[in-house]
């Protein structure tokens, strides 16, 4: 499948989760090319007279939701969030996620987690089986000592980790910290390893979102599918 077609499918995907926007509502927006596609969606709605505001979740988000004409709240003020959507790198068979390709993986999951409702939309190559593989679990670390907290993440994941670079320097967040990409053939158990991870002092955020997502929306070339994912 060409990167076109992919990117048809991820906003065939946006397209979808528009549908659960209403008037009133704050809405988390994620990052990333999947989220794009959100935006130029929502930003037509708002056009059209409908009356939301928007968290983003990186500088990009933002200034894409001026340029839609998304109004957005004061991310440092308190906010209640209705609805978050965003994309995501992997999705396992029990909706838990690796997030974090596009390195906002600390305001995504800010946002995430106090939204009541969580959206993910994703083009069906993002389904896999087991987490981890063919895509390195991206995780945000405090530049201080950044080695020796490599170590201990290599020494609990067994994975090999690499630091993130940008244009032949390291990449910085937002916050700005670093991020390590950690390449483990699989994640078993990615509750227990994201508790673990959190524990290791200088890891800022994980990339794994364990239990969060509430909704499945997934672009494939016979459609658009989506799931309920019921609360425990
Ligand atoms: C950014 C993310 C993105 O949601 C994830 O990388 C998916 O990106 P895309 O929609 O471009 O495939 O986590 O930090």
């Amino acid at each position: 499948m060409t990167s076109e077609s992919l990117d048809n499918l991820k906003k065939a995907a946006a397209f979808r989760a528009v549908e659960f926007v209403r008037d009133g509502m704050v809405i988390g927006l994620g990052t990333g090319s999947t989220a794009k596609h959100l935006l130029a969606a929502i930003g037509e709605q708002v056009r059209a007279g409908r009356k939301v505001r928007g968290v983003p979740t990186s500088q990009e988000t933002a200034a894409l939701a001026r340029e839609s004409g998304i109004p957005l709240i004061d991310t440092e003020d308190r906010w209640e969030i209705d609805v978050a959507i965003d994309g995501a790198d992997q999705v396992d068979p029990d909706f838990n996620l690796i997030k974090g390709g596009g390195g906002a993986l600390l305001k995504e999951k800010i946002v995430a987690a106090s939204a009541k409702h969580f959206i993910v939309m994703v083009d069906y190559t993002k389904q896999v089986s087991v987490l981890g593989g063919s895509f390195p679990l991206p995780i945000e670390v405090v530049p201080f000592g950044w080695g020796s907290t490599a170590r201990e993440i290599e020494a609990l994941t067994k994975g090999r980790v690499v630091l993130r670079n940008r244009n032949g320097v390291p990449f910085k967040t937002e916050a700005g910290h670093l991020i390590v990409d950690v390449h483990i053939d699989r994640i078993d158990r990615p509750g227990e390893l994201e508790t673990a991870l959190n524990l290791i002092p200088g890891v800022v955020e994980t990339g794994l979102f364990v239990g969060r997502t509430n909704t499945l929306i997934v672009g494939t070339p016979q459609g658009v599918h989506i799931f309920h994912v019921p609360r425990k």
